[in-house]
């Protein structure tokens, strides 16, 4: 086979046949086929697309380029979830206890990646002592033992995935819904799962701008999983503002456990309700969503929920009296008070530029060796819907950066208000007669 002639293939709308992905993988993980060329298929991938066939091999193709994780050992369905990723998203840190503490075996490894904000995993790694480094075999017994463990890619997981995401990255052709998709599900299905939930992300701090799109990334994802034999199932969400109120390590962790104890912010609730009635489901644990939010509703009522994070936390190494007692974390050296410049209703909240901001006061990297700092971040004061007031507290910083003024008229950008003057009046002048 020819690479050139196979680039000529897909730039002229051809369909690639299952032994040409197979060669072109294959050749570029084992360094025969060069950079150059992959880069010209990839554009030429993202003009023409992939049909469900090709899409289907591409991820199968990448998945035979690494090892693969065997979790027959754990007795039961293996059920993950993965989430496109948005700007304070901390849902795995309470979906993974809540769905185990209802029996089922939660089994996720997580990648870290480069985000305005840290990944699950620095999340966990912010609790003192806490290690997401575990040898499959310890994997599989925590699994086994506590129905949960949350840890980092173990072995030689999809390597070529590493390599196309960094060339995809430098060659602009990322936002591709088959390079998308097949890089989602060649690393969740070689991890294990029996069944996943994908959770698509939809907005102005996600991948997918626009419904549309998700969708067509949820039903692509969803048809990948069929084909290869595993529980695939989608939901997608909104990432139209950041999901609950905290962004940033440290501070997400702590919603996460109040999440968990009951006290946590409405969407972020619903959200993890709403997956993880699902995610019982195709562990057979319940028939419909309904009686499933109540079995949730009633773990987190119980306990349970928060004391399943608990026996997580405290099996890979963590200092559980940090989460018992939020209040030992580390503060940042400035928590400063974000006031808005005008009056009116919150429309939109630019969850990229929140999440870059972040970034900024030290929450996430922008390089891959950079430091993350656990107690940087953003909380929200309020969100899409409330009337502020010019002079209200719209959001507070967290940093040991001496210089975060540089950043306070970025993060005020984010917030988009509608004025609505005239309601506003008709609402005083009612209030007041
Ligand atoms: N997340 C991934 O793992 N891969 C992509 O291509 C995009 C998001």
């Amino acid at each position: 086979m020819k690479v050139s002639e196979l680039i000529v293939k897909k730039k002229t709308g051809g369909i690639l046949t299952k032994e040409e992905i197979d060669f072109l993988i294959s050749g570029y993980s084992h360094d025969t086929i060069p950079d150059y060329q992959i880069s010209a298929l990839l554009m030429a991938i993202c003009y023409q697309g992939m049909d469900e066939h090709e899409t289907s091999y591409l991820t199968e193709a990448m998945i035979k380029s690494g090892e693969t994780i065997n979790l027959k050992a754990i007795k039961g369905v293996k059920v993950d979830k993965h989430s496109t990723g948005g700007v304070g998203d901390k849902t795995s840190l309470v979906l993974g206890p809540l769905v185990a503490s209802c029996g089922v075996k939660v089994a996720k490894m997580s990648g870290r990646g480069l985000g305005h904000t840290g990944g699950t995993l620095d999340k966990l790694e912010a609790i003192p002592g806490l290690s997401i480094e575990k040898g499959q075999a310890d994997f599989i017994a925590q699994v086994q033992d506590i129905s949960l463990a949350i840890i980092g890619q173990t072995g030689n997981l999809v390597p070529a995935d590493k390599k196309l995401y960094a060339l995809r990255d430098v060659t602009g052709t990322v936002d591709s819904i088959p390079l998308i998709s097949a890089s989602i599900m060649s690393k969740k299905i070689a991890t294990g799962a029996d069944a996943i939930l994908l959770d698509v992300k939809c907005g102005n701090g996600a991948f997918m701008k626009t419904i549309e799109d998700a969708r067509t990334l949820a039903l692509t994802m969803c048809k990948i999983g069929k084909k290869l034999n595993r529980d695939t199932r989608a939901i997608i969400t909104n990432m139209r503002q950041p999901l609950g109120l905290a962004i940033g390590n440290i501070l997400e962790v702590v919603e996460a456990v109040e999440t968990l104890k009951g006290h946590g912010p409405q969407d972020l609730l619903d959200l993890c309700l709403d997956a993880g009635a699902i995610m019982l489901i195709q562990a057979g644990v319940i028939k419909n969503k309904d009686d499933g939010i109540k079995m949730l509703k009633e773990k987190i009522a119980s306990g349970a929920a928060y004391q399943k994070f608990r026996e997580m936390v405290a099996h890979q190494g963590g200092d559980v009296s940090y989460i018992d007692h939020p209040e030992k974390f580390k503060k940042a050296k400035y928590i400063i008070d974000i006031k808005s410049a005008q009056t009116g209703y919150v429309e939109e909240i630019i969850a990229v530029t929140l999440g870059e901001v972040a970034m900024k006061l030290g929450a996430g990297r922008e390089k891959k060796e950079d430091n993350i700092d656990p107690s940087a971040g953003i909380v929200l004061k309020e969100k899409v819907g409330a009337k502020v007031y010019k002079g209200d507290v719209i959001a507070t910083i967290h940093t040991d950066k001496a210089n975060y003024q540089e950043y306070i008229e970025e993060l005020k950008t984010a917030f988009r208000l509608k004025m609505e003057q005239y309601l506003s009046l008709c609402r005083e002048v009612l209030l007041h007669g």
